[in-house]
């Protein structure tokens, strides 16, 4: 059961607000337990130690972290600076205006945490094409739209979504596979982005499929494709082979896959992929989703294979 600290400090309720949205998204997280206290509670210091996750809220003044924030981490140090190695924490800050300095507020407060040993991080994802919490999640004033609530909402829930995957040792609560919404829309709900099976494989390969693979102990695989685009082509083909080269990355077998314009002739595409054997490349590769969806695509496009090489590594 992944444990779950919202700590805050806050003088007109703003952090404070937010520190509620952010308990919430840590609880959307199956199996975790959440708490959520005021710096100044007693409890407090138990908390810290008791959470296996961290959210730290400090409203932004003069640039940085409150007086009470910092005055309880200084008093905190004095007993339990050697306590926290490896936990897991977030930050997020309410500021009077953007531009306020919000953003250096969270990384200040990231760099108290970090000292403690803490393994802090932002959230990646966009909660709309305008909004995002890369640094941890911020707010001017109150939390007061949808976009406000989702930030904070999102801080908590990836929180808890780490906690649950390093420490309760449950890959499915990873966030790509459950509530990061995709790489390429990133305006889709997690519902609408259904992750790729072979991403769930990656991240957690099953037993099967590394038998299946080690079954075939062979040479690394190379494969050296060419590719001629038509120019009118290319606006389509661009996303479409990048979308092939990050769900390939993904593969339990894949070494390397890259995708690279001819110096000279800007027509001439190569893809340079290497594999851990034949087996990951003709069993795997070439019958996943992906592949058998994108790459028609290419032909369709009137995009043409010029050369394809297939190579085994010769030590
Ligand atoms: C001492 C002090 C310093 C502040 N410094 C800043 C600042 O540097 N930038 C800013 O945008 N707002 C600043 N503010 C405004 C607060 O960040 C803002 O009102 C915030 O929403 C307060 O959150 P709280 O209600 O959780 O305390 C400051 C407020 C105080 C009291």
């Amino acid at each position: 059961m992944g444990k779950i600290l919202v700590l805050y400090d806050t003088l007109t309720a703003c952090t404070g607000q937010m520190a509620e949205y952010v308990a919430e998204g840590a609880k959307s997280v199956p199996g975790t337990s959440v708490r959520l206290l005021s710096v100044e509670d007693p409890d407090a210091v138990e908390a810290v130690l008791w959470a296996d996750g961290l959210a730290v809220g400090t409203p932004t003044n003069l640039g940085g972290v409150s007086w009470k924030m910092k005055k309880f981490w200084d008093d905190f140090a004095a007993e339990n600076w050697d306590r926290c190695d490896g936990k897991f924490g977030m930050v997020f800050s309410s500021v009077g205006s953007a531009g306020g300095g919000a953003e250096l507020a969270c990384m200040s407060m990231q760099i108290v945490l970090q000292n403690f040993g803490w393994l802090t991080t932002g959230v990646t994802d966009y909660v709309d094409r305008l909004h995002s919490a890369h640094y941890g999640g911020w707010v001017v004033k109150k939390p007061r739209n949808d976009y406000d609530r989702a930030v904070c909402r999102r801080t908590g829930m990836r929180l808890a979504e780490w906690v649950a995957v390093f420490v309760d040792g449950d890959s499915s609560m990873h966030p790509l596979l459950r509530s990061k919404p995709s790489a390429f829309d990133s305006r889709k709900t997690p519902a609408e982005n259904k992750p790729d099976p072979m991403l769930a494989e990656k991240l957690s390969p099953s037993a099967d499929t590394e038998k299946q693979l080690m079954k075939t102990p062979g040479p690394r695989c190379f494969l050296h494709v060419t590719i001629q685009v038509p120019e009118e082509a290319e606006e389509k083909f661009l996303p479409l082979i990048k979308e092939l080269t990050v769900w390939t990355l993904r593969e339990v077998g894949c070494i390397t896959y890259s995708f690279a314009r001819d110096a000279e002739n800007p027509r001439l595409f190569y893809v340079h992929e290497q594999y851990i054997n034949d087996t990951a490349l003709t069993e795997h590769h070439m019958k996943s989703e992906y592949f058998n969806r994108i790459v028609p695509q290419f032909e369709a496009l009137g995009c043409k294979t010029e050369n394809v090489v297939k190579s085994f590594a010769a030590y």
